[in-house]
């Protein structure tokens, strides 16, 4: 057995730290390379082009850095780059290599939770424009839920800037909320469809009706990780259990690892790298 590749974490930022927290408390055994690639952040008002390329050379950063498996822990890039990757990239470069992504296992949660059958989807410009999460939601539940998205592009700046719990960042979230609720009034469950929503989800609440589920996706793509690596264990075989993780960040590792530690709950010595 050769068990020595890490599982590679991938977000244009901190947002994917909501997504490693939640896949190590479920999967403390396994070790990881969180990569977020702060300098280039944010991806969310990006083209296709820019977000496919950004996306696939941190990939191959990871794959460089002995990853047999990476999850792209951003929606953006799961939405704009994934498939692309998937079914160009990996069959040509790197067969035997995955890479995984974090909407599929949402909507499929989602499917199953939502009562009314009106689910809302909060992303930014981009996951919106992409029309990823309607397209699979229409797809897995034969077109039987009302979706309606929201577009929310000040809420990444708000996250990375350290603006949580300020005037400024209540005005942006209920300014969104509302408009989400005028367009359906009757959205019983909301997707997080970005990673650093779950950051905001405490002012969130403060601007919906009590009774709304609001759908945070890191528990759900840890149980959903859990559950493909038991029916694929020739990726699981390989991978390393010492229950490590490194971070690596393309910007400055001081501020990387001031936010990620308070995130986190622990202290974070991050690396800066250059993906290029
Ligand atoms: N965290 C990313 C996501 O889940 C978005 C952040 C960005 O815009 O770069 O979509």
């Amino acid at each position: 057995m050769n068990r020595k590749h890490p599982i590679g974490i991938f977000d244009s930022g901190y947002g994917g730290l909501t997504v490693l927290k939640a896949i190590r408390n479920q999967l403390p055994q396994y070790d990881y390379i969180y990569l977020g690639d702060n300098a280039r952040t944010p991806y969310g008002t990006r083209s296709f082009e820019v977000v496919y390329e950004y996306t696939l050379e941190a990939v191959k950063k990871l794959f460089a850095m002995d990853c047999e498996l990476v999850i792209l822990a951003c929606n953006t890039a799961s939405a704009k780059a994934l498939r692309n990757i998937q079914q160009n990239y990996l069959p040509q470069y790197a067969p035997h290599r995955r890479v995984l992504g974090v909407i599929r296992p949402s909507v499929e949660k989602v499917i199953q939770i939502t009562k009314k059958s009106h689910v809302g989807v909060l992303g930014t410009p981009g996951t919106v424009s992409s029309g990823s999460y309607a397209i699979e939601i229409d797809k897995l539940s034969a077109n039987t839920i009302t979706v309606t998205q929201e577009a929310c592009p000040m809420w990444v700046p708000i996250v990375e800037n350290n603006e949580i719990g300020t005037p400024g960042a209540d005005y942006f979230v209920q300014k969104n909320m509302q408009s989400l609720f005028a367009k359906d009034p009757q959205i019983d469950t909301i997707i997080l469809g970005c990673t650093h929503y779950p950051l905001l989800i405490q002012t969130i609440k403060k601007f919906i009706p009590n009774e709304v589920n609001v759908l945070d996706q890191g528990p759900v793509v840890a149980e959903k990780l859990a559950n493909y690596l038991l029916r694929h264990p020739e990726i699981e075989n390989q991978c390393a259990m010492q229950g490590t993780i490194k971070y690596f960040t393309t910007e400055n590792a001081n501020s990387f690892n001031q936010k990620a530690s308070v995130f986190l709950g622990e202290t974070v010595r991050a690396k800066t790298i250059h993906i290029l």
